[in-house]
Formats: C-alpha cells, structure tokens, sequence
C-alpha cells in the first residue's frame, strides 16, 4: 500500500454490503471518491469508527417530485434545498427528479427551467428524468434525440391524467424512439378512461369522500394498462419500466412479461408496502393525506409486493415522493375541505422515510436480505439510468456516497422529525427500527442523526449527466436468435 496517498477520510471497520456481496472493510476516500478498500488503511484526516454497524451505498431514489410545476393550482411543498435536505437526513445521496415538458412547451424549456430550480439549492446529487407530454414531430426527431446524448437519457410517460395522458399511437412513437436513441422509458400504467367513467358515476351519486379514490382506480385499471405498455414494448422491443407498482394484477403482467424475456423492468414504492386503502377512509378529510396514483390496495395486495420484492420482480424501491401540504391554499385542501376525490393533488412525502421503512421491514423483519434492499434501493437504479458505478455500489473509483446505519430498538417516526416541508407524513406514528446515523456524500458527512447536524450547503449538490445503461438495450434480434424475431420491425428497417 503506497504511503504517499493522502486520506481526507477514513471509514473504519465497516461491514459493507452492496448489491451482491457482504464483506468487511476500512473504506479510503480522498477528493470525494473512494480510493481504498482493504484491512488497515493508512490514516486519514478525518476518521469515522462504524465498527458493529452496517455501512451500505448512499441510497439512490430515482422517482421524486421536487418543486415541479403542476398547472392545477397546487404547488409542491419541497423545493430542492428542503427535498434534498431530507432525502439526506433519509439516507439517500442522488435524486432523480422529473423535468415536465408542459403542452405547447419545448422538453428543452423545461429542462432549463428545472436546472434553475436545482442549481443553487440542491444539497446531494442529482441527475434529471424528461416527462414527455407533447411529443410533437420536433419533439421526436429533434429534441429528445439531443436530449438522451447530453445525459437525460430517461422519460416518464403517463396513460392516465388529463394534462399529460398520452395515447397508444403517441406512445408508439415514442418507444421507437427510445428504442432508437437507447433510452429508457418509465410508463405510469392507469387507464384513464375506466377510471374517467368511474370517477364520473361516483360523484354523480355523491361518492366524494376520499375514500372513493381508491374505488375509481382498482386494480384491473392498472392491470389493463400494465398489460397494455408491455405489449407495447414488446411490439418494438425496447425496454420499459413500470414505474410503482401497487399490487398482484400489475405484478402478474410484469411477471409473465420477464418470464418470456420481455425487456420489462418495475418500480414500487413504500405506499405499497405500508398502507392500504384503509388509509383513504380515515375520518373526515384525513384520508386525503394518503391520496396518491395508483392507489395503496389491501393486506393481500402488500404480501404480493412483498413476494415480487423477494423474488426479483422489482430493480427499482422508490419514494414517488410527491410533497403536499395537508393545510393550506396549495396542498391536498387546494380546492377545500369538502373538496370531492377527484379534486385533491395526487402524491405523498415519502423521500426521508423509504430507506428506514424497508431497512427496518425488509432486512431486519428478515423478508429481504441486505444486497436486495441495496439492490433495489441503489445499485438498481443507478445502473438503469446510467449511474453506475459512479453512484450505487461500494467499489475502488465511485464517488463516496455512504450510509453507516444506527439500529435500535423500535421507534415512531414523527413528522416532527423529518426534514421535509411537507406538515405530515403518512407514516406519522410507524415503528422503525434503523436510521441512517452517518450520510456521506462525495466524501461530506451531511447528517448525522446522534447530534441532528444537516450539512448548510445549499448547492454543494452536482448535476449527474446520465450514459445509456447500454447492457440493457440489446434488442433480442442482436442477441442472435438465428433469425429475425421482429419481422415488422425488419420490414420497417428498425
Ligand atoms: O400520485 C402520485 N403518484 N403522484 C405523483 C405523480 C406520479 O404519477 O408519479
Ligand atoms: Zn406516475
Ligand atoms: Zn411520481
């Protein structure tokens, strides 16, 4: 080992995990990367003892919703200093936001919009998803091709909300381009019509509560349209992911589609896992406070997600973090009190507490193991948006992005605790039994939860262009099948 090489940190006797192996180390870092990994590294300018404690890869919650326009009236609570002050206090060290394209707009008018949002505020890393609402010819041939090559190389598209719904043929021509450029496609799978024709009929017979949300999307709603995206993808052969998954009808369909060797990749998230429809029927207008697309289901649909979790349905455990407040003109009372379902802002907080719900839930209840929980809340989703290895693992040559965890016995989450600006959180009383102790980002401790220390650097955090995860996207004709699999793709010379 050269003596020459300076530390500016050490990380002593960590028991490290990433997505595929558990061993135990002392973790070098200078100049923000990891330089070391080995027993008995020199001495560093500073020095952390995380002996007896897991040290795991800073967590990487590529679904997040910070300070995006809505258009609707309602206004998100986080900005990207408070969001991601309160992804770092959860342990999470890269956040992938959304740049909305607004109809009528230019994808790349929003992308600078965005950057302005982010630049002066953002305390972690951050890189950006598209959301394509307007896929005009510019748009397809132009834009988005120049996009993908500058490092924005993920959209999300939705089949369901009036404002952004796209259809099946807009779709298409989308997928082929992603195909074409190697982008990824993220798709939130909701029928708008079924659930435009049941929300109709319930408030007609004056079903308004909360509670109706969930009633006006059920499950088959997903079903149809997680059925529908994976032909979709299939018809062109380019990959998709099924961005949260709520419950067993979306799983079987992604299933099926893997089983056959469909490129088909999900996402779900903690409201699956943690709250049911229950939730939506509290008293009053409480229920609001859990209203989010697709909705929570019941106790059998969170064992299915548990199992899919287990057994490698899912790359990708993200927040949907979607911050409203519950008081005030701009949240979930934007149109009142007496506000009918339809009416109240979809989403729920959630970037603080993802990581320490499944830690406590998933590892420590002894449902996942530690490299899945790794997996699926870093290494994944690093590597699906072209990340990796800079962000999601432990390695010689990725940035330091570290979390050393403190575990203890079982305590409430209070909202009175977190970071966020959201006034509650759904998990508001929750015992967790896990907290991220130590944050470190590039090498900067940026919470430390033993003395509440939150890093005041607005801004520290850089944006991360993204590659094409290119192991991803060989077509299944490149994978030699000894004979075109896709005549109509052939024939249209794609
Ligand atoms: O209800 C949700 N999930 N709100 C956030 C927006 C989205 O569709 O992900
Ligand atoms: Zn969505
Ligand atoms: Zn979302």
């Amino acid at each position: 080992m050269s003596g020459d090489v300076c530390l500016d940190l050490v990380v002593r006797n960590a028991r490290i995990a990433t997505g595929s192996d558990v061993f135990n180390a002392d973790i070098g870092i200078a100049n923000g990367v990891i330089v070391m990994l080995g027993a008995q590294l020199p001495r560093g300018a500073r020095e952390i003892d995380a002996a007896g404690r897991w040290v795991l890869p800073g967590g990487v919650d590529a679904h997040c919703h910070l300070d995006q326009p809505t258009g609707d009236g309602s206004v998100m609570a986080d900005d990207f200093a408070s969001g991601t002050r309160s992804a770092a206090c959860g342990g999470t060290t890269t956040v992938i936001p959304f740049a909305c394209q607004q109809r009528g707009g230019t994808l790349q008018a929003a992308v600078d919009d965005y950057h302005r949002r982010a630049q002066a505020l953002a305390l972690i890393d951050y890189a950006f998803h598209l959301i394509v609402t307007d896929p005009t010819p510019d748009v397809l041939e132009r834009e988005l091709p120049a996009l993908i090559a500058r490092g924005y190389t993920s959209f999300k598209i939705y089949m369901t909300y009036d404002a952004l719904k796209l259809n099946d043929r807009q779709i298409l021509d989308l997928l082929a381009i992603a195909r074409r450029e190697r982008a990824m496609t993220m798709i939130h799978a909701e029928n708008a019509d079924c659930i435009a024709w049941l929300t109709e009929r319930m408030l007609a017979r004056g079903l308004t509560a909360p509670s109706y949300h969930a009633l006006s999307r059920v499950p088959v709603v997903e079903r149809e349209a997680t059925h529908r995206a994976i032909s979709l993808s299939e018809m062109l052969d380019t990959p998709v992911l099924i961005v949260h998954v709520s419950g067993r009808e979306a799983i079987e369909q992604i299933q099926q589609a893997q089983w056959r060797g469909a490129p088909i990749y999900a996402e779900t998230c903690p409201q699956y896992l943690f709250l049911t429809e229950d939730d939506l029927a509290l008293e009053g207008f409480e229920g609001a406070k859990c209203i989010c697309s697709p909705p929570p289901r019941d106790a059998a649909n969170q064992d299915a997600v548990w199992r899919a979790l287990d057994h490698g349905v899912f790359s990708v455990f993200s927040s949907d973090h979607a911050p409203f407040r519950f008081d005030g003109p701009h949240g979930k009372k934007a149109y009142g009190e007496q506000a009918t379902f339809d009416k109240v802002p979809n989403g729920i907080p959630g970037l603080e507490t993802r990581l320490a719900l499944l830690f406590s839930e998933g590892v420590l209840a002894g449902r996942i193991d530690v490299n899945r929980f790794v997996e699926m809340t870093s290494t994944g989703p690093a590597k699906l948006y072209g990340l990796h290895p800079r962000k999601g693992t432990i390695a010689i040559g990725s940035d330091a992005d570290l979390v050393i965890w403190d575990t203890f016995e079982p305590r409430p989450i209070r909202n009175a605790d977190l970071h966020h600006n959201v006034d509650y959180t759904p998990y508001e009383g929750r015992l967790v039994r896990a907290w991220p102790g130590i944050t470190i980002s590039r090498g900067d401790a940026v919470w430390q939860r033993d003395t509440g220390f939150v890093a005041d650097a607005p801004g520290r955090g850089q944006f991360l262009p993204c590659e094409r995860p290119v192991a991803l996207h060989r077509s299944r004709r490149e994978r030699k099948t000894g004979g075109s699999v896709f005549p109509w793709l052939e024939a249209l010379g794609m």
